[in-house]
């Protein structure tokens, strides 16, 4: 495995990678993808084998062109475009994945027999000359072991996957934080499967009201509704009001809520194990610090961590579904 500073030279290389049926690790604007050619059956075989991922949790189709939509999906089979056209021409590039029927070419790897298939345009410079350059349809997954924390930068990716990637791009730390939000427009209703990069709002300022589907399941159907995922390690839990632990770490949401904790409790937890997702409370920037603060208290040594959730609303659902993930240990 070779991780290299996403160049351009870098990125035509990995894009030969790619073409030659290779694993490339690479930065988008949610977190980092692990993407192979959506066409070949064995580079997408390879991906579920490098990542430990159980062959009944499709793929996203990652493409850098609306005007390719038509290679992945069948929109012959939507009853009505219309809420696929607004949202793509308002969302796209950005952290939204869109279910849609499938076109029969896409391998069912890809889709793991499903007749849909998911896709999305990533707002990232090195995601978007990255497929232009390889064959125009990159199929990839969240670059972290299946189930685990997904990854925010080129070192979690390294950790996570080590040699198993022909190379990883390194683009810095993601901007956005959490996955893409998955909307399904394949049935009558629009339906939020994941809660993600662009928020419930945003979607229904566009097309008027969608269900968010909000159960956990362990059917292959819905895998992004597993329950026990995004997990560290280490056990997590969710509080509302905790007792001060010396071997627990903790993690706020806010500057507020670590100062009122702290009032309130006098045994010593060690410094480091105590971190904010966002000193001012701003819902954006606790979702790009959330995995890699996940991360560096995984390995922080603590027994337990204790993450507060945050408000319920604009990102802080993706954030709260992911953190509920996580606490679930199966
Ligand atoms: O932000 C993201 O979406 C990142 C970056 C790399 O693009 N990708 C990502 O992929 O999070 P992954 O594989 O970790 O999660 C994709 C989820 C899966 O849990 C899968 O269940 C769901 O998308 N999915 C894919 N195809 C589907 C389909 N046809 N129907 C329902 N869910 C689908
Ligand atoms: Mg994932």
């Amino acid at each position: 495995m070779v991780k290299k500073l996403a160049t351009e030279d870098a990125i035509l290389h990995a894009a030969d990678i790619l073409k030659k049926g290779g694993l490339v690790a690479f930065p988008t604007e949610t977190v980092y993808g692990l993407g192979a050619d959506a066409f070949n059956g064995t580079a997408l075989a390879n991906i579920f084998a490098a990542k430990h991922r159980p062959t009944f949790d499709p793929l996203i189709i990652h493409l850098n062109d609306p005007d390719s939509l038509d290679r992945v999906a069948d929109r012959s089979n939507l009853n009505s475009t219309a809420n696929l056209d607004t949202l793509s021409a308002a969302l796209w590039p950005g952290p939204l994945t869109i279910i849609l029927p499938k076109q029969r070419s896409v391998p069912d790897l890809a889709t793991s027999g499903l007749p849909t298939v998911a896709v999305r345009i990533p707002d990232h410079p090195v995601a978007l000359s990255l497929i232009r350059h390889s064959t125009g349809a990159i199929a990839a997954p969240s670059a972290n072991r299946f189930g685990q924390l997904s990854p925010t930068t080129a070192d979690h990716v390294e950790k996570s996957l080590g040699d198993a990637v022909d190379m990883i791009l390194d683009g810095g730390p993601t901007g956005i934080g959490v996955e893409s939000t998955i909307l399904d427009l394949s049935a009558d209703h629009p339906r939020i499967l994941r809660p993600g990069g662009t928020t419930r709002e945003q979607i229904e300022s566009l097309i008027g009201p969608v269900e968010l589907f909000s159960g956990f399941s362990t059917a292959p159907t819905a895998p992004g509704q597993l329950k026990s995922h995004y997990a560290p390690r280490t056990a997590l839990e969710c509080f509302e009001k905790v007792p001060a632990l010396k071997d627990a770490a903790y993690l706020f949401f806010d500057g507020r809520s670590r100062d009122q904790w702290r009032e309130q409790h006098t045994i010593p937890v060690d410094e480091r194990r105590i971190r904010v997702l966002s000193e001012d409370g701003s819902l954006t920037e606790a979702a790009a610090n959330l995995f890699a603060l996940l991360h560096a208290l995984d390995t922080s040594g603590a027994d337990i961590i204790y993450v507060q959730r945050v408000p319920d609303q604009g990102l802080g659902t993706a954030i709260n579904d992911r953190l509920s993930r996580a606490s679930h240990h199966t």
